[in-house]
């Protein structure tokens, strides 16, 4: 059975809930569906050494990797608020590296509307793996 938004809400929202976020107050949760079918889910972990905090969506990408999933099929991003949490610039670069252009990112502030765009509309002319030769490993 195909997955909804609303079971990625609900694992975004269970992620946050878990947050560390004691800097900034700013709870975050993500839920990525993967090619596999599965739903990988993260939050951010800050740090009292600030820059070394961590956003919510590498944290559900490094689930997804970990679990054995390859491809960000949707992401759905969580934050409090009515103002849709979009995901940083970094974190777009990371979710390039797992999606493609047409990759769906749902970004909602839970107290508004959630915000549907895909990954070529806030990440345009994006460098990506493909602009590498490949390489032996
Ligand atoms: N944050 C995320 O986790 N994801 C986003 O998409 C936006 C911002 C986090 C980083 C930091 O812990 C807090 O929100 C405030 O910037």
């Amino acid at each position: 059975m195909a997955v909804t938004d609303a079971e990625l809400f609900d694992a975004a929202e269970a992620a946050r809930a878990r947050a560390h976020a004691p800097y900034s107050g700013f709870s975050v949760g993500a839920a990525i569906l993967a090619d596999d079918g599965r739903i990988y889910a993260g939050c951010n972990v800050e740090n009292a050494a600030y820059p070394l905090g961590n956003c919510a969506e590498p944290s559900a990408i490094s689930a997804m990797v970990m679990g054995g999933g390859h491809r960000i099929m949707r992401i759905y991003v969580t934050g409090p608020g009515q103002t849709p949490v979009t995901p940083c610039g970094g974190c777009r670069q990371r979710i390039r590296e797992f999606g493609t252009p047409e990759t769906v990112i749902v970004s909602h502030g839970v107290e508004g509307r959630p915000l549907e765009a895909t990954l070529e509309q806030l990440l345009p002319h994006s460098f990506g793996p493909e602009f590498l030769p490949p390489r032996e490993i």
